[in-house]
């Protein structure tokens, strides 16, 4: 089948939800206050959970969330024979001496996107791969003709069948690969099957984001011979095999850090962020300030606090450094109460707007047309029972009901737990009257 024809893949069905359900409880009207410690970022903890199995040593990661995105990787990779032990709250060692090639099944791949990201490294470390169409947040049709496109690059086979994406590479050899877009998920596959590639690849018009960068940073710890992350090329001198005994940090997560961010000014609050990297807030960090909220940055904190009445903004969500597509729905509860009318657009993921019809049972005055939000400023949000529709949205919808008056629930909650780490017991910490039920 030829590459170019997969673009759709299906999205998980209402049917794949776990059970059982479980609700947020929020009582709205209180400001944040006080200090949170951010957790590891999800989106590099996948990628980097992922390159794992291209080595058979030993590794311990530190600064992993134990969220559900990050069990169901580890769940994956164990299935693949990987050994993984937590051994603290947020380290993992992993040993990949026993790994063995097997089709990963649909009752694993449903639980995360992000079980795409294994094509690259089986296709590297085993030579073939088959993994069951992945599942995850229904935002967008999110499709994976750019990893088929640059994986098709290094020598690869691709194509779906029966519900699988199956792939063979009896040798991958290096190459120059240009990506249409800057694809987070088709640069980490590319760059991660190019590192046991024959000799050079260059890939063009890469991701950016600090998770790219981080994923690269973990590769050469290992041995690889990445350069460039971070910039619009990336070149990759391909080698025989990766070793050593690798400890490595993942990289505080920038959304998370960022919903706090985001929920401390909606509610006139006052919040330090703890364990975060500065610089990876500028696109959040420029949009806040502009907003009127006030930033500080340590070298490792972030003060976030909102003394004055906010002003509204207009964000368009674009690839990294742009605004996050992963921030606009947080952004989308913060603009519900600020006077005047505030346009979002978003570039990323077209279904990115489901939020919007939760708010508006809050009183919210959002209307969507395409791709395009056009929020007008209400005095107050009131509390009522909406659902998540994906994990930013669940944010969103926490964030909403901390600024609402009066109750809300939130039900759907395990969309929430996806991305994560304690969230009541944080919110808590800082003041909120929020519980499960
Ligand atoms: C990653 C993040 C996700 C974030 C997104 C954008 C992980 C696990 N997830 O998702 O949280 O919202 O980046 O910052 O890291 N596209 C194609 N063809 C492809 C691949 C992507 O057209 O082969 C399009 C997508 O439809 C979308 C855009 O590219 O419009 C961005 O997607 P991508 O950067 O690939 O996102 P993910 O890696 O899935």
């Amino acid at each position: 089948m030829p590459v170019n024809k997969h673009m759709n893949l299906p999205i998980n069905s209402p049917d794949d939800r776990p059970a059982p359900e479980s609700r947020i409880v929020i009582n709205g009207g209180r400001p944040l206050r006080g200090r949170v410690r951010i957790a590891g970022a999800k989106n590099a903890a996948l990628a980097v959970l992922s390159a794992s199995i291209l080595a058979d040593n030993e590794i311990v990661l530190e600064n992993i969330p134990n969220i559900s995105d990050v069990r169901a990787m580890l769940e994956i990779i164990n299935y693949l024979g990987a050994r993984s032990t937590w051994l603290g709250p947020d380290v993992v060692r992993i040993s990949g001496g026993a790994l063995v090639q097997r089709e990963i099944p649909y009752r694993l791949a449903r639980k995360l996107r992000a079980s795409n990201l294994l094509l690259g490294p089986c296709l590297a470390r085993f030579g073939s791969a088959r993994i069951a169409l992945p599942g995850g947040c229904n935002i967008g049709s999110r499709p994976m003709d750019l990893h088929f496109k640059g994986l098709a690059g290094l020598g690869a086979d691709l194509g779906i069948e029966k519900g699988f994406i199956r792939g063979t590479a009896k040798r991958l050899r290096g190459n120059r690969i240009y990506l249409d877009f800057p694809s987070v998920g088709a640069t980490e596959n590319i760059m991660m099957a190019a590192v046991l590639a024959e000799g050079q690849t260059i890939i063009e018009n890469v991701a950016k984001e600090p998770e790219v960068v981080d994923l690269a940073n973990f590769l050469n710890n290992m041995g690889a011979r990445i350069r460039g992350a971070g910039t619009d090329i990336i070149k990759i001198e391909g080698i025989k095999s990766l070793g050593g005994r690798v400890r490595y940090a993942i990289i505080p997560d920038r959304i998370e850090a960022g919903t706090y961010a985001v929920a401390a000014a909606a509610t006139g609050g006052d919040v330090t962020l703890e364990n975060v990297i500065p610089p990876h807030f500028e696109p959040l960090n420029a949009k806040l300030r502009e907003a009127n909220v006030k930033v500080e940055e340590g070298e490792d904190t972030l003060r976030v606090s909102a003394p004055e009445p906010l002003q509204p903004v207009n964000i368009k969500t674009m690839p990294y450094p742009g605004f996050a597509t992963d921030m606009q729905s947080q952004m989308m509860s913060l603009l519900c109460t600020v006077p005047g009318t505030s346009v979002i657009v978003e570039n990323i993921f077209e279904n990115r707007f489901q939020v919007a019809e939760e708010l508006r049972r809050m009183g919210a005055r959002i209307k969507v047309e395409g791709r395009v939000a056009v929020v007008e400023g209400v005095p107050r949000l009131q509390g009522a029972q909406v659902k998540a529709t994906d994990l930013r949205a669940g944010a969103a919808l926490v964030i909403a009901g901390l600024m609402a008056e009066g109750q809300t629930q939130i039900c759907n909650a395990y969309f929430i737990d996806r991305g994560y780490k304690n969230l009541e017991r944080k919110l808590k910490s800082l003041g909120a009257e929020i519980d499960r039920i």
